[in-house]
């Protein structure tokens, strides 16, 4: 007899985004808000050593086998029990499929400011802001998700908030209409002004 057993699983959630674009802050709000929990990559990728060097800016290279290994191992365990939120830049590196993919976007303009303010050089900081302005992890998501949510750092956060918590609570419901984001007016100006490449 062949026995068909459905598990219940929770829902994975993963945000992702250009570093500086508001991903941990958004994660965080959504994480309090709606009481599921966070795993933050970068810490997991800290707490168990899971880089193969630091780079010349200090930044840690992932390695991302066993990465993928510890964060779906971490959120199994709690996808048993309900929703599991992750996030991270590297969300999209993992070869993970996600029930539902949310980018955090931000302006050029504000990514640049944050991004000097944390000290970023300026190769890295130019790396980045291409980054956004040509859309890298929302392409990288389509990948990883039948369903990926754009949402502008700046605008309709409250929506895409009260979609998750719907989604959470079972209730069948569209996504939200989001304002369509185009990064390249922004670009040219980047480039006219020598910003960019
Ligand atoms: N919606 C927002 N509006 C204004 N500032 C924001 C917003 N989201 C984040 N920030 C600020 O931008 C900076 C980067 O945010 P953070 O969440 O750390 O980004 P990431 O995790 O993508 O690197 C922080 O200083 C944060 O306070
Ligand atoms: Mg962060």
């Amino acid at each position: 007899m062949v026995s068909i057993k459905k598990e219940r699983r929770g829902l994975f959630v993963a945000v992702t985004g250009t570093p500086g674009a508001g991903k941990s802050t958004f994660a965080k709000e959504v994480s309090d808000a709606i009481k599921i929990p966070l795993i933050e990559i970068n810490s997991i990728l800290e707490s168990y050593q899971l880089f193969s060097k630091i780079d010349d800016d200090g930044a840690k290279v992932a390695m991302i086998k066993p990465l993928t290994k510890k964060i779906k191992e971490l959120a199994e365990e709690n996808l048993k029990n309900g929703a599991v939120l992750i996030v991270g830049h590297l969300a999209c590196e993992l070869d993970i499929k996600y029930d539902i993919a949310i980018i955090v976007r931000c302006s050029l303009e504000s990514l640049e400011e944050r991004l000097s303010e944390r000290g970023y050089e300026e190769g890295k900081l130019k790396e980045n802001l291409m980054a956004e302005a040509l859309d890298y992890c929302g392409v990288a998501a389509q990948e990883r998700s039948d369903e990926v949510l754009e949402v502008d750092n700046s605008s309709d956060r409250k929506e895409v908030m009260d979609y998750l918590k719907a989604r959470l609570e079972g209730v069948q419901t569209h996504p939200p209409e989001l304002k369509q984001i185009n990064r390249m007016p922004e670009l040219l100006k980047f480039i006219e002004s020598g910003k960019l490449p």
